[in-house]
Formats: structure tokens, C-alpha cells, sequence
């Protein structure tokens, strides 16, 4: 351990990781000098940009709720970042989560806040892999997958280059996944403002971030749901989908947009 208690062995503290500097936005405690560098530089490019990630966090807890209200009882919050306020597992209190991330950081106070918190796992998994993710003993010791389950993908498919086939490795989550399932995916878009958002994705690679952004169109964006009947209404800017008004919205109106997001259904008889 370093003097920070709570940077795990074998971090490279010279590196900064979108997980921490995420964090750092949201107003959370556990990123690094480089993180908040590389979110400070973010912010000179993109003031809106800590609007943008509460945004998204406030999607969350409508898109959950909404789940909910339909009847599900089961989540796999992929690319789940480091814990904050309003937690999938604090939305959706009776229901069963497994939170997966890569970074190790987000792993390891995942496991700190949840330990003891019945009815959750966390798994240190990559999304890409989704015959390892969906075959881990904490995702297959939890989740039944002979009844619906709801995967999460949030601000994190838009790490992954066409070259990942992301359209490809989404379908074999939907193969795996009994009909009446969700997918709800948010992904950055740089459909407006942008040389905005060029030089938001600038700020990452220079910084020499091992995941760099990658924006899609709002037809690409749509296509990430294939296979999926998406619920009204549709890919639409983050702050679009279903407001309730409790800090839904944005000011700004490209603050609104700047994020696609989308909640789609398996329908039955999809392919399994
Ligand atoms: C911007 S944060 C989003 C956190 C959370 N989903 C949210 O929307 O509030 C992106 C998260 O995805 C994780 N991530 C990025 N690429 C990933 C991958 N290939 N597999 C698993 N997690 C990944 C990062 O470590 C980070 O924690």
C-alpha cells in the first residue's frame, strides 16, 4: 500500500485512469493528482462536463427505476466505476447486482462498501470478454439467467474501437440473456459540438490514458441495441430520457445531448 490507503498494490500512480478521474468529477475522493490533471483539463475543454456525468448518474436512477417498476429483480452493472452516491444496489434495493469493472481501484472499494450487503458481488472482468464475465462464479452464484436480467453499460462502451466489435460482443450479452432482459447503454457522442468533443478526446490520449473515448452517431449508437426493442423514447440525449425533473435536465441544453443513452428489451423468442 502506498501512503494513500486506499490505491491498491501495483498501480501505476503515473497514470491516469478514466475510473478515478470519473470520480474526481462526480466529487468522489479517490482519484490521484494525474487523475484530477487530466479532469481539470477536461474541464477547461468541456465546462459542462461534470454536468455531464451527473447527468448520467440521474439516467441511472431513472433507467433502474423504470426496470424495476418492470418487473426486474436482476442487474449486471458492467464498467461500474468506483462506487458513489446512488448505487444500483441503493436504487434497486431488493434486487440482485453484480458490479464488474476492469480498474482495480473500482474493484477494490466495490468490494470495501459491499461487503456483508447481501444480494451483491463485484467481479474484476472486462466487458469485451463476455464469456468470461457471464461465467464467473459470483455473476453465475447470483444471477439466474433463466429469468430476465437487466446488463447496465454505462459511459463505458464508448471506450471500445469499432475495431472491438462492440456491435458483436453486445449481441453475445443478448445471446446469453433470457427474453425480457434489458440492455440500458449510455455512450458519448460528438454529434454536436464537435471540435468540443475532439479536443475532450484529445485531453484523454494525451494524457496517455490506457482507454481513450471513442464517439459514435446517434445511428451507431442505436445499432449497439440490436437484437434489443428499444423503449420509448428510443436513443435520445441523456437528460431526454424520461426526465422526472429531480435534476434530470441541464441548463444547458447541450449539456442534455451530449450523451446518448437508450434502454432496449429482448423481446421473446430472441435468440439465446
Ligand atoms: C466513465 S466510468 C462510468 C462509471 C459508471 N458506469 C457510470 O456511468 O456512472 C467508466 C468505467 O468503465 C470502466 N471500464 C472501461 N473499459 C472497461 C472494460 N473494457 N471493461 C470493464 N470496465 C471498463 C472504467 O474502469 C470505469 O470505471
Amino acid at each position: 500500500m502506498t501512503d494513500l490507503d486506499w490505491v491498491p498494490e501495483g498501480i501505476d500512480i503515473n497514470v491516469p485512469s478514466v475510473a478515478r478521474t470519473y470520480d474526481y468529477l462526480l466529487g468522489g475522493a479517490h482519484n490521484l493528482a494525474v487523475d484530477r490533471r487530466m479532469g481539470d483539463q477536461m474541464l477547461e475543454v468541456l465546462p459542462g462536463a461534470r454536468n455531464l456525468v451527473r447527468l448520467n448518474r440521474a439516467f441511472l436512477r431513472r433507467a433502474v427505476t423504470h426496470l424495476v417498476e418492470n418487473g426486474i429483480t436482476q442487474f449486471i452493472d458492467i464498467g461500474s466505476g468506483i462506487p458513489t452516491v446512488g448505487n444500483v444496489h441503493e436504487i434497486a434495493p431488493d434486487a440482485k447486482v453484480v458490479y464488474v469493472d476492469k480498474d482495480p481501484v473500482a474493484v477494490a472499494h466495490s468490494r470495501l462498501i459491499l461487503a456483508g450487503v447481501e444480494r451483491t458481488a463485484v467481479v474484476q472482468a472486462d466487458l469485451r470478454e463476455p464469456e468470461d464475465v457471464l461465467s464467473r462464479p459470483e455473476v453465475t452464484g447470483l444471477l439466474d439467467f433463466d429469468r430476465p436480467i437487466a446488463a447496465l453499460m454505462l459511459l463505458v462502451v464508448h471506450f471500445s474501437p469499432d475495431s472491438e466489435d462492440p456491435v458483436g460482443y453486445l449481441g453475445r450479452y443478448r445471446d446469453r440473456l433470457a427474453p425480457g432482459s434489458f440492455l440500458v447503454i449510455s455512450h458519448a457522442t460528438a454529434d454536436r459540438r464537435v471540435d468540443t468533443m475532439r479536443e475532450a478526446a484529445d485531453t484523454v490520449r494525451r494524457n496517455n490514458s490506457k482507454d481513450n473515448l471513442v464517439y459514435r452517431t446517434h445511428a451507431e449508437v442505436t445499432a449497439l441495441f440490436t437484437g434489443f426493442e428499444l423503449e420509448e423514447p428510443g436513443v435520445t440525449g441523456c437528460a431526454l430520457w424520461r426526465p422526472d425533473g429531480r435534476g434530470s435536465i441541464s441548463d444547458n441544453p447541450d449539456d442534455n445531448t451530449q450523451v446518448y443513452v437508450g434502454v432496449g428489451r429482448k423481446p421473446a423468442g430472441g435468440s439465446r
